[in-house]
């Protein structure tokens, strides 16, 4: 059932990093009573929600995207009483609490995993998983020539319990995270297991990891081209032609197959059958995009992110086409279009955009266009700081990608340094070593110090949500319509009824246009917009929120 109103529609949803958000307990990582501590900043934002990161039993062989008990909680984040005790203290201040589960595979260290490895071939316990016989004479060849997105093969061969070299299993990521078997119903039972436990706990809802990838097909198949796959499925490979690149994505035997849906669809159930309302997000990349709309069908799930901006320059062209390409590939199923402009796998959007000044300026640009569009949209914890990726040497790095690639990959480190607080010993995150180092230069993006600087980025970020909670044309509401206004070469102008107009300059220079007599100015991302009378002159790379009478 669609409930017109439901907030998930308009929803700002800020992404917490658990591991690098507060530390508690003086071990230099970041857990859960860290994040009750922070709540009171959470809600100064004006979000309508927090998703967080896995904390759950892990090895954290991929920032906890290795799970090992899906129904527990690490203790390096906490325990139980935790999680309960943090979802509490958010609902008290009007913020709701997604979080992240992982369906496509578990850690190595589950119990179920470690009960495959010593049961022999054809067991129950294996057929939780993907394994199966290698080929050639001592089957010393994987069963199929698929490679793992974080580099390698993506097949890893066991020693069997007597010593022999034995069967292979599949994973898509680090050889420590083995594929589940969707086929298989003791999995699916034990997933809507691990649903209900934190719906009982109180969540309103989950974030799913890799939803695209739960149902594999040919499986024992070769792909015609594997390496050319994964290069095409990596976000970082610029030298690849489009059609290439496209032909490739069209069809890949482990991501969207049909069998995703019908999970989907018991799950939405299982979100339904309670009283309050309970809400789903899909990661999925798909392709082409307009697949994704079908994750987000009405028995589906409730939002799909969507990575356009999370990959896009700052080009008014570009930017208008993913704008105009997403509300309808949406609203065809009558979902909520979503908005994402950096999280915990992708550079920060400051230096994906080039860094320094300029970056920051066109990144608080790029933040007002995204605020003012129809749908949900998607904060990463710093973003709002503008921070930009952390130059780490190489000692430090701890992702499976830098690893699993030889360091030609230099992974996704950057993105997830512990946020600068204060100006206290290390910058108010942990009273130790952080686990990540925190660079010398954020002191002059600390959160203390940006709550009191009047047009800082993290000022903005709250002005723009608080206008965004209160104007009458961004508030939620099942509205998706734009009206776009013919504007100048490098500039995005649009209008929402009733009343608001947005202009954003991506040009080097300034530019003048027609507002209408009578705009007056709600916001903008930098100083010197100037309008008079019909008139308005906005600066280079700004944004600016109008309201016209
Ligand atoms: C998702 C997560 C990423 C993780 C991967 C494997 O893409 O966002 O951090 O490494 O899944 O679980
Ligand atoms: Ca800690």
């Amino acid at each position: 059932m669609i409930k017109a109103e439901s907030w998930w529609r308009n929803s700002a949803i800020y992404q917490v990093y658990p591991r690098s958000f507060q530390d508690s307990n003086g071990d230099g990582e970041g857990d859960l009573k860290g994040v009750i501590s922070r709540l009171d900043y959470l809600a100064s934002l004006g979000i309508d929600a927090i998703w967080l990161s896995p904390f759950y039993k892990s090895p954290n062989k991929d920032g906890g995207y290795d799970v090992a008990d899906p129904r527990d909680v690490d203790p390096r984040f906490g325990n139980l009483t935790d999680a309960k005790a943090l979802i509490e203290a958010a609902h008290q201040r009007s913020l709701r609490v997604i979080f992240d589960i992982v369906p496509n595979h578990f850690s190595t260290e589950h119990l179920w995993f470690k009960e495959a490895i010593s049961s022999p071939r054809g067991s129950t316990a294996r057929a939780r998983f993907h394994f199966y016989d290698g080929r050639g004479a001592n089957g010393e060849i994987p069963p199929n020539n698929w490679h793992s997105i974080f580099g390698g093969p993506a097949w890893t061969r066991i020693t069997e319990e007597d010593g022999s070299k034995g069967q292979w299993y599949l994973h898509l990521f680090d050889s420590t995270q083995a594929d589940l078997n969707w086929d298989n119903q003791e999995v699916r039972r034990d997933f809507e297991k691990t649903l209900r436990f934190w719906l009982d706990l109180g969540v309103d809802g989950f974030r799913i990891d890799v939803a695209h990838g739960l149902a594999k097909e040919t499986i024992l198949e070769d792909h015609p081209d594997p390496e050319g796959l994964t290069r095409a499925l990596r976000l970082d490979v610029t030298d690849m032609a489009k059609e290439d690149r496209e032909r490739l994505l069209s069809d890949v035997p482990f991501f969207d197959r049909e069998g995703v849906h019908e999970i989907y669809r018991s799950w939405r159930k299982i979100f339904e059958s309670y009283e309050s309302e309970r809400i789903s997000v899909a990661e999925a990349w798909v392709h082409p995009s307009s697949r994704a709309a079908r994750y987000v069908r009405s028995d589906e799930l409730h939002q799909i992110f969507n990575f356009d901006f999370l990959i896009a320059p700052w080009d008014s062209e570009f930017l208008i086409n993913a704008i105009k390409r997403t509300l309808i590939e949406v609203s065809a199923v009558n979902a909520p279009p979503t908005w994402v402009l950096s999280n915990h796998d992708s550079p920060r959007l400051v230096s994906r955009l080039g860094g320094g000044e300029l970056g920051e300026r066109k990144a608080r640009a790029f933040a007002l266009l995204t605020h003012s569009l129809p749908g949900g949209i998607y904060i990463y914890q710093g973003e709002e700081l503008a921070l930009e990726d952390g130059q780490l040497p190489d000692s430090a790095r701890q992702d499976p990608v830098f690893f699993r690639t030889n360091g030609v990959d230099k992974g996704r480190d950057g993105a997830r340094i512990p946020i600068p607080w204060s100006s206290e010993t290390n910058f108010g995150f942990t009273n130790v070593k952080p686990w990540l180092p925190i660079p010398e230069s954020w002191s002059t993006k600390t959160v203390l110090l940006q709550n009191n600087l009047k047009d800082s980025s993290l000022n903005l970020y709250r002005e723009s949500l608080r206008i965004r909670n209160l104007h009458s044309a961004l508030k939620p509401s099942l509205d998706l319509k734009i009206e776009w206004i013919g504007a100048p070469a490098g500039v995005i102008a649009l209008r929402r009824e009733p009343g608001f107009m947005l202009v954003a300059n991506t040009n080097d220079q300034s530019v003048k246009l027609e507002v209408g007599a009578g705009a007056k100015l709600l916001i903008a991302s930098a100083a010197g917009v100037e309008i008079s009378g019909a008139e308005a002159s906005i600066p280079s790379h700004t944004t600016c929120w109008l309201s016209r009478e």
